[in-house]
């Protein structure tokens, strides 16, 4: 099977066709994505909360991004996969942006990066595409700075930060980003920069006039209690189905209902006459 290619997501804007797009971090989520027909999966630095516990994004590094990317691309066939660049993996020069994007991608096998920013990144993101790198840029509420925003605000509800991402938008396009996310920016304001790209937008807290739109895994499982942001929908409670199993297994091991013979395997009462007399034997020896 072929994986996808930026191509065919940009066919998919030009055909009308919206993108779901989707975070894995592991076997078990990428796996069952793929399964369901997810055409494009983020290895998201969000695995610094949802996995690795931690309250921002801003702990994950450049080696975690690359464990967990190789996970995703290793079991995967058809979707297209992204790579999230780490905090401070692209901003200290354009050489270091290079070096790190081209680890991340030589080593885990993404087709892709992603990094966050618009005006100001976008000669890093021109030098990284000219490099054989296609790179997913990351305009509005962009998490890695989510101290400098002081908290996660909506991005673009006054004219002059609404302008400000009208030319965030033109800049990554024009450095040769093959498509952005539009994070907690205001809907109309969205569907504006959909309609002024040619490439496409896949928005997260940014409605529905995106062109596609990306997820955490577990927020759309409902999966992660400390946080349900709204911009998240609830497909399922898989949180408190999984709490529910996992507290039944508890009590059936501590009442020896599990494991029973289903679960157990026999050995042949020949063999186990045997070993019995030989360590009756051996006990009578010593
Ligand atoms: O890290 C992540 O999961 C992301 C998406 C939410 C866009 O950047």
């Amino acid at each position: 099977m072929m994986r996808l290619t930026i191509r065919d997501i940009q066919k998919m804007k030009d055909k009308g066709e919206p993108i779901a797009m989707l975070t894995a971090y592991d076997a078990t989520s990428a796996s069952l994505s793929e399964t369901a027909g997810v055409p494009m999966l983020l290895v998201g630095d969000s695995l610094g909360m949802v996995i690795q516990g931690h309250q921002s994004t801003i702990p994950v590094t450049l080696d975690h991004m690359i464990y967990h990317a190789q996970i995703v691309t290793r079991v995967t066939q058809r979707p297209l996969i992204v790579g999230d660049m780490p905090f401070m993996s692209y901003n200290v020069s354009e050489e270091q942006a290079l070096t790190n994007a081209a680890r991340l991608m030589q080593e885990s096998g993404v087709s892709a990066i992603k990094l966050e920013g618009g005006e100001t990144i976008a000669p890093t993101i021109a030098r990284i595409v000219q490099s054989g790198i296609p790179v997913m840029a990351h305009i509005g509420l962009t998490p890695q700075s989510v101290n400098r925003f002081g908290g996660f605000r909506v991005q673009g509800k006054e004219m002059a930060s609404a302008q400000h991402l009208l030319r965030d938008a033109q800049a990554v396009q024009d450095a040769g980003a093959f498509a952005v996310v539009l994070e907690l920016v205001t809907a109309p304001l969205s569907q504006m920069i959909t309609e002024k790209l040619q490439i496409p937008t896949i928005g997260i807290g940014a409605g529905a006039g995106c062109d596609g739109q990306v997820q955490v895994f577990h927020d759309i499982l409902g999966m992660f209690d400390a946080l349900t942001p709204r911009h998240a929908k609830q497909y399922a409670k898989v949180g408190d189905m999984i709490r529910e199993a996992i507290g039944q297994y508890v009590l059936e091991v501590t009442n020896r209902e599990f494991p029973t013979e289903l679960n157990s395997f026999p050995m042949s009462d020949d063999v186990l006459t045997a070993l019995r007399e030989a360590e009756t034997a051996n006990g009578a020896s010593h």
